[in-house]
């Protein structure tokens, strides 16, 4: 019941929540910004109820990863796990092109606020993609989405079980372009909830191929940034 009038009050709420996000996407976009304040907009991104974005990411691995993703100069951008779109507000700032970000969970009336997140004479399109990365529809619907074109940087960051990790990884690699990038998010062993697994496959990762890591403290509970260059 009380879930049921969170979600009423939600939905009232909503149209003074999507203009005051909209407001605030607006001004950040009237200015310009380093990668840093962009980074920092998306961990905590002044907009609430339906459209709440944020990411659950420390904020040195997260700004260690967009500046070696940045050094690329992505065109093409594949994002497995959007959640409340944060990483997402990111690498709409760093494509030039194309994002795609893939969630289980529909965005509903967040979608739009996505697809205006590339900044002002950016020719990058948002798109965000519904479904179960592991679905061979699904996999088809996202190699349709770049039309064919390679994908510069790939962001593991759904599925956190040892399995389904790796099933992204072997089911996304090969739209990355050689010298492209792969990063995993919750690398880190110890973690606060028994299905994030991340760790595992990365150990098994990390004797096969070259690989950096960011990590803000090896003591830290969660998160950790594991690089791969293709
Ligand atoms: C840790 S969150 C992503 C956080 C986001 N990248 C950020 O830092 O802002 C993981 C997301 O993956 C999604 N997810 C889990 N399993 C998935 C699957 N099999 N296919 C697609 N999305 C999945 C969850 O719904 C969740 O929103």
């Amino acid at each position: 019941m009380s879930g049921l009038i969170r979600d009423i009050g939600r939905r009232v709420r909503a149209p003074i929540n999507r203009a005051s996000a909209f407001k605030a996407l607006a001004a950040f976009h009237a200015q310009q910004h380093s990668l840093e304040q962009t980074v920092d907009m998306a961990i905590k991104f002044p907009s609430q109820g339906l459209f709440r974005v944020e990411s659950i990411q420390q904020r040195s691995e997260i700004q260690a990863l967009a500046r070696a993703v940045a050094a690329i100069t992505p065109r093409n951008i594949l994002e497995i796990g959007t959640a409340r779109g944060g990483t997402l507000f990111i690498w709409a700032h760093l494509a030039s092109h194309k994002v795609v970000s893939c969630d289980i969970e529909n965005p509903g009336m967040r979608r739009p606020l996505y697809e205006a997140f590339p900044p002002p004479g950016s020719n990058c399109k948002v798109s965000h993609l519904t479904g179960n990365s592991h679905d061979s529809t699904f996999k088809a619907k996202v190699e349709s989405e770049f039309a064919g074109e390679p994908v510069d940087f790939l962001f593991i960051d759904g599925d956190h079980t040892e399995k389904g990790v790796e099933q992204d990884y072997q089911d996304y690699k090969h739209l990355v372009r050689p010298g492209g990038l792969i990063a995993f998010h919750d690398i880190i062993e110890k973690q606060a909830l028994p299905t994030n697994q991340v760790y595992y496959f990365w150990e098994r990762l990390k004797q096969k191929t070259e690989t950096v890591e960011f990590i803000d403290n090896v003591d830290q509970v969660g998160y950790g940034i594991g690089l791969v260059k293709v």
